[in-house]
């Protein structure tokens, strides 16, 4: 933990409706006082954006996925300098959507680059900037697809077109759910699997029933 603020991520697979409600706990969390930033990976600062873009579009892809796992550390260097760590030094809350949990899952876990390598590279990336508490958003990948297409034709500067990772089979978003499960049984302190099925209501009222016991503990 760095500093004085809170570090909140959102992780899961494609259409788990996490952007939606990482927008919803921080309005929740400012209607109660809170400072809070409200950011995203890849993305966050100019030059992350340029990343974001570049590899969502699969300008990067010929250069493999250890390259994106590079080009997303560099951006999150980026992110964490300009945005979160003077953020939470601030005392700020800040919510992440998406963080280091996803190079793990998407480059590391399905993209096959060695997790030792990625490991050490966020060690040396984030270092102790970790986050306090990781939502994983998770539901059946017949349910998060659907809302996955329907999102690419609305939002999130991808254009109207499904950019690379959604693009790709059903199979490989059945094990990206698996990863995140994966990742979140080896940090159960940090990282809290939330149940994504049903209204974005119901989800959320998941969310902050672990967020509120998480604060009871930290308090
Ligand atoms: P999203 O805004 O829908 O979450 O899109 C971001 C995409 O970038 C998503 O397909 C996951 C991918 N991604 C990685 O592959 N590795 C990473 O480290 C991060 C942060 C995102």
């Amino acid at each position: 933990m760095m500093g004085t603020g809170t570090f909140i991520t959102f992780e899961g697979g494609e259409g788990t409706g996490k952007s939606t409600q990482a927008r919803r706990l921080a309005e929740y969390l400012e209607a109660k006082g809170e400072t809070v930033v409200l950011t995203r990976e890849p993305g966050g600062t100019a030059s992350g954006e340029i990343v974001r873009r570049i590899v969502l579009e699969g300008g990067a892809e010929p250069l493999g996925v250890l390259a994106e796992a590079v080009l997303m550390n560099a951006a999150r260097s980026d992110h964490l300098e300009k945005v979160i760590r003077p953020a939470l030094n601030a005392g700020k809350t800040v919510i992440c959507d998406r963080f280091s949990d996803s190079t793990i899952a998407y480059q590391g876990i399905v993209g096959g680059v060695d997790l030792d390598l990625l490991k050490q590279m966020e060690a040396v990336i984030v270092g102790d900037t970790a986050p306090d508490v990781t939502f994983v958003l998770d539901a059946p990948v017949s349910q998060t697809l659907l809302r996955a297409r329907r999102e690419t034709n609305r939002t999130s500067g991808k254009g109207a077109t499904p950019d690379r990772f959604e693009k790709q089979d059903k199979t490989i978003h059945e094990e990206l759910r698996k990863a995140f499960l994966a990742i979140a049984l080896q940090a159960p302190r940090r990282v809290h699997v939330i149940d994504a099925t049903g209204t974005p209501e119901d989800v959320f009222a998941r969310i902050l029933q672990v967020y509120g016991k998480v604060a009871e503990k930290a308090a």
